[in-house]
C-alpha cells in the first residue's frame, strides 16, 4: 500500500523510496524505509540497526556482511566475498546501495550485539557500578568515551494563518539553528510522525541525533 503511494508520487518525477527489512536471527524484523541510491550501512545506521563495520564503510574490513534475501540491492562483489558467498547473497552493506525494495539478513553477532544492548538494565546499581568502574578504568588509562549519538531538544514557533511553513522544514531550521549544523537529514520514518508528536507536545520535542564526521545531523 505504502509502496503503491511511493511510485504513484515517483510517476510524477518525485525520490523514489524502497522498503529495506532487516531481519535477525531471533526472528525479528525491523522496517524502514530508503531513497534510492542510498547506503545499506548507512540505512542501518540512521534506523538503529547494529551491523559491525569496525573500518567505518571503507569496504576494507569485510566485517559489514548481510544475506540478501529478497528483492535486489546493487552490491558489486568485493574480495572478502567468495563467489560462493555471492551466490549465497552474502553483500558487504558498506558497498551496497537500495535500487527496490529489499529484506537483508544480519548476521548474529550483531543481532546478540543489538540484544545485549536493548536489555541492559542500567536501573540496576550493580550495573552501574560495573559501567562506573569500567568508565573510570578507562580515563585512568587516558582514554574517553565518545560516540555520536545525542538527545536534543527542539523548539519551534506554533504555526499560524500568517507562519504556514511545512512541518519538516521548520523541523529542519530549527534543529540547524539550535546545532549550527549545515545538513540535516530526517528519515522517512521520523517524517510520518512529525505532524502527530509536533501538534501534541505544541512544537517542543526532544528527538534522539546522530552527529555524522562532518558536522551533519541524522535525527533518529
Ligand atoms: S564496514 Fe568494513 S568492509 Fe564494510
Amino acid at each position: 500500500m505504502i509502496c503503491n503511494s511511493l511510485c504513484k508520487k515517483t510517476e510524477k518525477g518525485r525520490i523514489r523510496m524502497f522498503k529495506v527489512t532487516f531481519k535477525f536471527g531471533s526472528g525479528e524484523d525491523v522496517t524502514t524505509f530508503a531513497q534510492e541510491g542510498e547506503n545499506l550501512l548507512e540505512v542501518a545506521r540512521v534506523t538503529n540497526v547494529a551491523i559491525d563495520a569496525p573500518c567505518g564503510g571503507n569496504a576494507s574490513c569485510g566485517k559489514c556482511k548481510v544475506k540478501l534475501v529478497e528483492g535486489e540491492l546493487h552490491s558489486p562483489k568485493t574480495r572478502h566475498i567468495s563467489d560462493e558467498e555471492y551466490d549465497e547473497g552474502w553483500r558487504l552493506a558498506c558497498v551496497s546501495k537500495i535500487t527496490g525494495d529489499v529484506a537483508v539478513e544480519v548476521p548474529d553477532i550483531a543481532s546478540a550485539y543489538r540484544s545485549r544492548m536493548k536489555v541492559a538494565d542500567l536501573s540496576s546499581k550493580k550495573e552501574i557500578a560495573i559501567f562506573e568502574k569500567a568508565k573510570n578504568d578507562l580515563e585512568e588509562a587516558g582514554l574517553t568515551l565518545k560516540n555520536s549519538m545525542g538527545i536534543l531538544d527542539v523548539s519551534m514557533e506554533v504555526p499560524s494563518l500568517d507562519d504556514t511553513m511545512p512541518d519538516n522544514e521548520r523541523f529542519v531550521r530549527a534543529i540547524k539553528k539550535t546545532t549550527g549544523a549545515s545538513k540535516v537529514r530526517l528519515p522517512f520514518q521520523v517524517l510520518t510522525k512529525i505532524a502527530r508528536v509536533f501538534r501534541e507536545s505544541n512544537f517542543e520535542v526532544r528527538c534522539v541525533i546522530r552527529t555524522s564526521d562532518e558536522g551533519d545531523i541524522f535525527c533518529i
